[in-house]
């Protein structure tokens, strides 16, 4: 399968739309929060990650041709809710981890209970800038993408996936397990990602059926290769620590399949991404499918 590209400059596109994310991010985070909180929420968001799923929602909202603005709030909403769960993730009572973003992790450098309360207030504040006062976006659209980063967040989404991952601990999980803990835990933002972006499309076109089994594969694609760079990749790299989930006796595909075995599957992923993109039939979507391939392919 050729996976190239021609006639379109993903890497200006992205250099682009990163700005674009940093600086509305930026703006949205207040640092003159009580008692210095919003100093430990942008500390969180801001100046790293590879804003994967603000990217996701932005490149599928352009395919459908979706309302800008409201797309950038969308893609700056995930990234909130993403960064939220890193926060937490990496505390002490889950992963207990030191470094994120090649930067000491938010607990580390805030403190436990700013952490938390760091977490907690990005979670809120993604849900208001999707519903802004003085706005041209239809509230059915706002009401959409609240619904959307709800669902993907909560009990049966990230938070519940997150639960699973926690209880696994020294599991040994089959494939059909695994495969609904990734899904929850990553692969249920990553979809709402491309959800979001989809449901910035005004008016009462029909989404093509065929994008939600592009998110649903590039998401578990995600983890899988999250769980290969946790055995491959050295920290300097990654910009987290290295080889957590085995020391933390954490079921994972390169536990479940081996590491070749679990690269191949993430290419078969990727496969199925690009194919399901091809019969959605959208003619933009060049970024959607440079960034399935980069997904795969990163080295971080
Ligand atoms: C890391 O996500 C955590 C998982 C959900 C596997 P990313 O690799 O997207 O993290 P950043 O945002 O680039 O730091
Ligand atoms: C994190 O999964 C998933 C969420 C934060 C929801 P991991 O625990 O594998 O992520 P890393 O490896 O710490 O980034
Ligand atoms: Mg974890
Ligand atoms: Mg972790
Ligand atoms: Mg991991």
């Amino acid at each position: 399968m050729e996976f190239g590209l021609t006639g379109f400059d993903f890497n200006a596109w992205r250099s682009h739309q990163l700005t674009r994310v940093e600086s509305a991010l930026e703006g949205f985070i207040d640092e003159h929060s009580p008692a210095d909180l919003g100093l430990a929420m942008r500390y969180g968001v801001l100046g790293g990650g590879k804003r994967l799923r603000a990217l996701l929602a932005l490149a599928t909202s352009e395919a459908v041709g979706g309302h800008p603005a409201a797309a950038l709030r969308a893609a700056c909403a995930v990234e909130m809710i993403h960064a939220y769960s890193l926060i937490h993730d990496d505390m002490p009572c889950m992963d207990n981890d030191v470094l994120r973003r090649g930067k000491p992790t938010v607990h580390v450098a805030f403190g436990q209970a700013q952490a938390l309360l760091a977490g907690d207030a990005l979670q809120a504040l993604a849900f208001e800038i999707l519903a802004p006062e003085a706005t041209d976006i239809p509230s059915s659209v706002q009401a959409k993408l609240c619904r959307l980063l709800a669902k993907a967040s909560g009990a049966h989404g990230m938070a519940g996936g997150q639960a699973i991952d926690l209880a696994s601990i020294g599991l040994h999980l089959g494939e059909t397990e695994l495969r609904r803990m990734h899904d929850l835990k990553t692969g249920a933002l990553l979809r709402a990602s491309v959800e979001m972006g989809a449901a910035c499309r005004l008016g009462d076109q029909q989404t093509p059926p065929q994008l939600a089994t592009y998110g649903a594969a590039v998401g578990l694609a995600f983890q899988v290769v999250d769980d290969i760079l946790d055995v491959t990749a050295d920290p300097a790299t990654l910009g987290k620590t290295t080889g957590k989930d085995a020391a933390q006796n954490k079921p994972n595909y390169v536990a479940l399949m081996g590491l070749t075995g679990a690269e191949k599957y993430a290419q078969n992923l990727l496969a199925q991404a690009l194919e399901a993109l091809d019969e959605c039939g959208l003619p933009q979507n060049a970024a959607l499918r440079e960034l399935a391939v980069q997904l795969v392919q990163r080295q971080s």
